[in-house]
């Protein structure tokens, strides 16, 4: 008989003292023994204090106001907070009867971090996985993918390519043996944000400025994490959320298409799971700006340190940030400026993975710009962070603006034959609602069933 695995509610991933202890401790002091399958309590974006990872940034390094800050994704296990959506789609399909242990091989399309929480989980909760993905992206994330047990089916292309892998896993999934974890249509990647990204978040800010948040800046791939907005602004209505887009390839913010190097994001759609109700802005990041701030932020701490910024501060974040965190983090800054906000005002964002995964990006571009002395990376520095500019900024309140994005909507899904009366039904908050309250019966029946026979 086939077992649930062992693993968290939601409220204990939000919570995670609200384990079990002798759970919690086995946990915590398993975390350097990253395939003991306890580390499914680690999923969560605290520390041992359970005090949520985060780095308010340097001022002199924002260049702005008010008070941005980081929540960190690269101490959740396998390196980046994409382990929390696939867990929750694991578990949600595996209580629903849906996804059997030792039966069903799990397949995650991705461009690499969600494909890396899939192989790990799977690694850990005992199921076979395949892990579908563009074959140009960097070649850590396919190492650790491997190293986790997964196999690779790749689709031509890179970032902005993932439509391929979404058909590939149409494709897979007339195989009855295979189950998808389909991070852009399921509702578990939802859930997990708003829940436990969107509360941490708030929590975060307590005792910063006047402890409330007032943008939210998420460059989607998914956009699960952008629903983290959704329950910021249940807490603080006065939020903004802005989803950030690669400049080169600016789907959402005028159809826009092309090759980009900020992994993880822009991927040529609206993907079902993006409430376009909550979202306010889109702003355009350019994807040069991200991988260059990232050497900066990286290679050259003595850099931020000749422009005020403490230079231990700046030797700790060296190994904080990925591409995608620098495009967050250079977002975060364009909408403080863009909203004149004060240094009594907070602007959230997250750094998805950290710079584990990068090392063959900064090669490349060492390769590509020839020269990288101080001098040009003091450019860089003051450019891309100080100099951010309020440009590609575009306000997506009115309802002309909605009705674009709803098209997008309808473009990329009524062909995987979603109908469109459930499309309309996006369009009111109570569905989204709705969906984040399915929380309560999911931890009920995950409290029940965990660890026990699936019947
Ligand atoms: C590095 C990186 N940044 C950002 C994202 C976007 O996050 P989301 O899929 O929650 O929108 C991803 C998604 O895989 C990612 O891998």
């Amino acid at each position: 008989m086939p077992k649930v695995p062992f693993g968290p509610t939601y409220n204990e991933m939000l919570h995670p003292n609200t384990i079990d202890p002798k759970i919690r401790k086995a946990a915590l002091e398993a975390k350097d023994h990253e395939l003991d399958p306890v580390n499914l309590f680690n999923i969560n974006w605290r520390n041992e204090k359970n005090e949520v990872n985060k780095i308010v940034l340097p001022k002199k390094m924002t260049g702005v106001d008010a008070n941005i800050i980081v929540l960190l994704g690269k101490y959740f296990p396998s390196g980046s907070h994409k382990v929390g959506p696939a867990y929750s789609t694991l578990i949600e399909g595996c209580v629903d009867r849906e996804i059997i242990p030792g039966e069903h091989t799990i397949l995650g399309p991705s461009t690499g971090n969600f494909g890396i929480g899939v192989s790990y989980i799977c690694n850990l909760m005992k199921y076979d996985a395949i892990v579908i993905m563009p074959d140009n992206m960097s070649k850590e994330r396919y190492d650790r993918i491997q190293r986790y047990g997964a196999k690779l089916d790749l689709t031509p292309g890179t970032e902005s390519d993932v439509i391929l892998t979404l058909e590939r896993t149409y494709e897979l999934k007339k195989n009855p043996k295979n189950r998808a974890l389909a991070q852009f249509e399921l509702f578990p990647n939802y859930r997990f944000h708003r829940h436990v990204t969107g509360n941490s978040a708030i929590e975060a800010v307590k005792g910063i400025g006047n402890g409330r948040i007032a943008c939210f800046t998420s460059a989607p791939g998914s956009a699960g994490t952008l629903a983290a907005g959704d329950q910021i602004k249940q807490v603080f209505p006065e939020a903004k959320i802005a989803a950030l887009e690669p400049y080169e390839c600016s789907t959402l913010m005028n159809g826009g298409r092309g090759q980009h190097r900020i992994e993880g994001i822009g991927d040529k759609m609206c993907t079902l799971i993006h409430n376009i109700l909550t979202t306010d802005f889109i702003t355009l990041i350019k994807d040069d700006d991200s991988v260059r701030g990232l050497k900066v932020v990286h290679d050259a701490p003595h850099i931020l340190a000749e422009y005020g910024v403490d230079l231990e501060l700046a030797k700790c974040m060296t190994d904080l940030f990925g591409v995608s965190g620098i495009c967050n983090i250079i977002g975060a800054i364009k909408m403080a400026k863009y909203l004149r906000l004060s240094e009594q005002d907070n602007v959230v964002t997250i750094a998805t993975d950290g710079f584990d995964r990068y090392d063959s990006v900064i090669t490349d571009l060492n390769r590509r710009v020839l020269e990288t002395e101080d001098f040009v990376l003091r450019r860089w520095f003051k450019d891309i962070f100080l100099r951010a500019d309020i440009e590609d900024i575009k306000d997506v309140r009115g309802k002309e603006a909605k009705e674009i994005l709803f098209k997008q909507k309808e473009n990329d899904w009524l062909k995987f034959n979603y109908p469109l009366s459930y499309l309309n039904e996006m369009k009111q908050m109570k569905f989204w609602d709705h969906e984040y309250h399915k929380i309560e019966h999911y931890d009920k029946v995950i409290t029940e069933m965990r660890g026990k026979d699936l019947k």
